[in-house]
Parts: C-alpha cells; sequence; structure tokens
C-alpha cells in the first residue's frame, strides 16, 4: 500500500496499517541511525520549520536531528522569540512561514486542533508535535514502536497508563495506537483524572492501583499537566504520590518481565521514584532516542517518500 497521507494531525485517523508502515519505515531509519554515517539525503533541498509555541526539550531536539539526519534544512521558531509575542496570530504566523518557502511545518501548540487550523490554511504539509490536550501523535508511535521492540506483537499485551489521563494529549494518542494494534489498555489514576468516560474509547478504567498493575506488562506513567488545569484535582502532590506514585514495592506487583515508560519529563518522586526511573526495567531514554527514527519516518513519508524505498540494512 503506498503512503498517500500529507499531513500527520491523529493517530485516531490512522489506520493499523498506516502505524505499521511508519513503524517498518523508522526501524529501517534505526538501522541507518546505527551506522558511522548517519546521513541520508532523503529531504535535501527542502526546509523545515519547527513552530514551537509550548515549551519543548525531547520532541523539539529529535524533529530538529530527524530533519538534519534526512539533509534537509530546519528552522526552528518558538513563543518567546516569534512575533507572536506582539500580537500576531497563528494564521498569520502560518502564512508568513509558507510565504517564506518552507516545505513543511511541525507544529507544537497549546490548544487543540491548531494543527488541523493549519492543514486546511496551507498547502504543505502540517505535522502535529501536541496541540493542548488533544493528541501527541509522534509520541504514541514512538511510544508503541518501543513496546513492540520489547514485546513483539502488542495483540492481547497488558498496558496500564498511570496518571493524569484527563490533560493528557499522550494517553490519548497511545490509546489510539494500542487499541488499533489489539492491546489491552488499562487506565488508573485518582477518579478526577481519569473519568469513567475513557471506556468508551475502548479501555479499561479503574482507580485501584494493585488490580491495575497486577501482571501488566507495560507501565507507562504521566506526570501531572498543571499547566493545562485550571483548579487541581487532588488535595496535593503529597498526597497523589502517596496514592498512585510508583515505587518499589508497587512495581513488585507488575509482571517480572514488565517495561517502566514515561514520556517526560519526569517528576522524580512525584508519579515515579528515581530508583525505578533509572532502574534496569526503563525504557525511558531509549523512548527518547526511538523518537528520531519515528519522527525520521513521518517528515519522510509526509514530504512523499514510499516506506519501500528506505535504503535497507547492508
Ligand atoms: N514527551 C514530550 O513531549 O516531551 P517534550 O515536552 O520535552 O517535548
Amino acid at each position: 500500500m503506498p503512503w498517500t497521507r500529507r499531513h500527520l494531525l491523529t493517530i485516531e485517523e490512522l489506520s493499523l496499517a498506516e502505524i505499521e508502515q511508519i513503524h517498518a519505515t523508522a526501524a529501517a531509519f534505526k538501522q541507518i541511525l546505527g551506522r558511522s554515517v548517519k546521513k541520508v539525503p532523503a529531504l535535501r533541498g527542502k526546509t523545515i520549520v519547527n513552530l514551537f509555541l509550548e515549551p519543548s526539550t525531547r520532541t523539539r531536539m529529535a524533529f530538529d536531528m530527524a530533519a538534519k539526519r534526512l539533509s534537509a534544512d530546519v528552522i526552528s521558531v518558538d513563543a518567546v522569540s516569534s512575533s507572536t509575542t506582539k500580537g500576531e496570530t497563528l494564521r498569520d504566523t502560518a502564512q508568513n512561514i509558507q510565504a517564506l518557502q518552507a516545505d513543511m511545518i511541525v507544529i507544537r501548540h497549546s490548544a487543540a486542533g491548531s494543527p488541523l487550523y493549519l492543514s486546511r490554511l496551507l498547502d504543505i504539509p502540517v505535522i502535529n508535535a501536541g496541540d493542548g490536550a488533544h493528541e501527541h501523535p509522534t509520541q504514541g508511535l514512538l511510544d508503541t514502536f518501543t513496546m513492540k521492540e520489547h514485546l513483539g506483537r502488542l495483540k492481547g499485551r497488558k498496558v496500564v497508563i498511570l496518571g493524569d489521563i484527563l490533560f493528557s494529549r499522550v494517553a490519548r494518542s497511545n490509546i489510539h495506537a494500542l487499541t488499533k494494534m489489539g492491546a489491552n489498555v488499562t487506565l488508573v489514576g485518582p477518579s478526577t483524572l481519569v473519568p469513567e468516560w475513557f471506556t468508551a474509547l475502548g479501555v479499561k478504567v479503574t482507580h485501584d492501583l494493585k488490580s491495575a498493575l497486577a501482571d501488566a506488562e507495560v507501565v507507562m506513567l504521566l506526570r501531572i499537566q498543571h499547566e493545562r488545569q485550571a483548579s487541581s484535582h487532588f488535595p496535593s502532590l503529597g498526597e497523589y504520590t502517596s496514592m498512585f506514585g510508583l515505587n518499589k514495592t508497587r512495581a513488585g506487583w507488575l509482571n517480572p518481565k514488565a517495561i517502566i515508560m514515561h514520556p517526560g519529563p519526569i517528576n522524580r518522586g512525584v508519579e515515579i521514584d528515581s530508583e525505578l526511573a533509572d532502574g534496569e526495567r526503563s525504557v525511558i531514554l531509549e523512548q527518547v532516542t526511538n523518537g528520531i527514527a519515528i519522527r525520521m519516518a513521518v517528515l519522510y513519508l509526509c514530504a512523499g517518500g514510499q516506506p519501500e524505498h528506505v535504503i535497507p540494512a547492508a
């Protein structure tokens, strides 16, 4: 099946076959990243603008590196240094970037739906790097890619997402990817942050941590996203940690081979103890590394590349 999408806006709209195509393309790029010459000419002559109007460390740097590994020219724009601080609208900023002859825009924005809005406004591909509490598709793709590296097929695997689900775009993208891939997803956390209505997405919802973690093969921790919460959803951080923080005792409830994941940034001692974040079951830094190959795959495919044209390993 040829790749036909110009934009990557959500995982919700992707088919299972498209998710697998991105994973296969990323796997080929990951092999190339392991070579002494890590660069391919796939996007030579193209200019990619990373428009990050919300803070980011991992996603922004991984998109930067991915574009450079594909030989594209890359320009990064952030909220502080852009003319949005002088009152320019997102529409005007984006149209000016297109007028400057960018070939693709990667956007992170606090407003859900802003990538969709730009995709309808512009003639160039738009990639969603996180929009409010809506979706973070490349994070969901790199997370499921990392799970597959450790577990193989995800069909029938028990995956637990623990923490602030309500305000998490990472949770939504992972839920869409994991349910399409046949995983059994359980969401757990305080009832104020893990409402029952998430069951409509084909997942289990519980507020009982012990039963949720029992025999789980993957646990993904999420931080409390204070920046999206107008008011507190629990009495104090200390109480959250005492009820739902992952510590060594609670990690003992997991399947003995379970992996521990976190999209970052981590709040050590709140949602996860340091000894687990840095322990041998943690794949948190593998997730970060896989983010480069996934973003290379997404940029390459949305620029018109085809999975079978990526040069395989020698
Ligand atoms: N996971 C993630 O989106 O991290 P950043 O906010 O640092 O990009």
